[in-house]
């Protein structure tokens, strides 16, 4: 059986180590695109040579054209700069807008029925313009950070408690930037509150800890940003599409209402599945949880104004 094609745009850190995760689960054929010439074909080449060791037959193809991408089901989209020390990811704005408009104009001319996942940042202004530039339904044009930056939240909270990541569930909301809105209240351990497993200053210290992660470790890494958790939580998006989960997952989705946000796209649990953002869904928020996200929404469309403002 033919198996489906995901695109991968980008071959840098987040991109390459998509496309190796993709190649692992031995269940799609991966186009690897980036603009370098040499960098996507040679880590194509790389990857599927680690297929006889790992177990998997993953067609595994690089290039610097789209013609390869026609047909596929998904793509993941990286390509733009990351954030360097100091660095906030709406000083990306400009650049990797323009970016992402080139990159899903020559994605969607080849592949018309195509689900977006963006990565790039700043990650909810890029839905944004992925949305405007693609013509897709809002169902095919999906952020991912809400899966990060709760897998985020789930380690600090696993270790903290000495249990396993995968015991602790987490939901993370809003923005992908200094106003996430993470939701103790919707997070649990083994199926108990995290409100009954430890004192309210750790848990707000943990709380503090998730919306720092991504600027904690540029700071650690001091030459780029994070890609082992973007990329694990890249591909487990895709994985809930293909295998039509219907998974409640954090995402960026264009709201139109939901949650009181009009035209605004944020991180809200939305549930995925074959057709992508299937719908999202309306947990009930504590009027502090639900100005919060108000707020974060409310930075996500000054930095989509400025983008329309750039692109006219
Ligand atoms: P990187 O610098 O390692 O890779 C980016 C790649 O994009 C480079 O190989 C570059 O050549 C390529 N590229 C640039 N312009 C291109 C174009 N027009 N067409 C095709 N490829 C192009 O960066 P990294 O670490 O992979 O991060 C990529 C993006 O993802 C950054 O914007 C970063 O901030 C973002 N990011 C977002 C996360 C999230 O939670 N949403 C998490 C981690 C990273
Ligand atoms: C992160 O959160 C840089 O957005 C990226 O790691």
């Amino acid at each position: 059986m033919k198996k489906p094609k995901i695109t991968v745009v980008g071959a840098g850190n987040v991109g390459g180590t998509t496309a190796q995760r993709l190649a692992e689960k031995d269940a799609y054929e991966v186009v690897l695109v980036d603009i370098v010439e040499g960098i996507p074909q040679g880590k194509a080449l790389d990857i599927s040579q680690a297929g006889p060791v790992c177990g998997y037959s993953t067609r595994v193809v690089g290039t610097n054209g789209y013609d390869e991408t026609a047909g596929s089901s998904v793509a993941v989209i990286t390509s733009g700069i990351p954030r360097k020390p100091g660095m906030s990811r709406d000083e990306l704005l400009s650049t990797n807008a323009k970016i992402v408009k080139s990159v899903v104009s020559e994605l969607v001319a080849r592949s018309p029925e195509i689900i977006l996942i963006l990565v790039t940042n700043p990650l909810d202004a890029m839905v944004h313009v992925a949305r405007r530039v693609s013509g897709l339904p809002k169902t095919k044009v999906i952020g991912m950070a809400g899966v990060l930056d709760s897998a985020r939240m789930r380690t600090f909270i696993a270790a903290e408690l000495g249990v396993p990541g995968h015991e602790v569930q987490a939901m993370v909301l809003g923005g992908h930037g200094d106003t996430m809105v993470p939701l103790p209240r919707y997070t649990t351990v083994r199926g108990k509150p995290v409100s009954d497993l430890m004192t309210k200053d750790r848990l707000n210290a943990i709380v503090k800890r998730t919306r720092d992660g991504g600027a904690e470790i540029v700071g650690l890494l001091k030459t780029g940003s994070a890609f082992y958790a973007p990329s694990a939580s890249a591909v487990d998006m895709v994985e809930a599409i293909h295998k039509d989960e219907k998974r409640v997952m954090p995402c960026a989705v264009l709201c139109e209402g939901e949650y009181g946000l009009k035209d605004v796209v944020v991180g809200v649990p939305v549930k995925i599945g074959r057709g992508g953002a299937e719908e999202i869904v309306e947990y009930e928020l504590t009027q502090e949880e639900r100005a919060a996200l108000n707020s974060s929404a409310g930075a996500v469309r000054e930095l989509c104004a400025a983008v329309d403002r750039l692109m006219g």
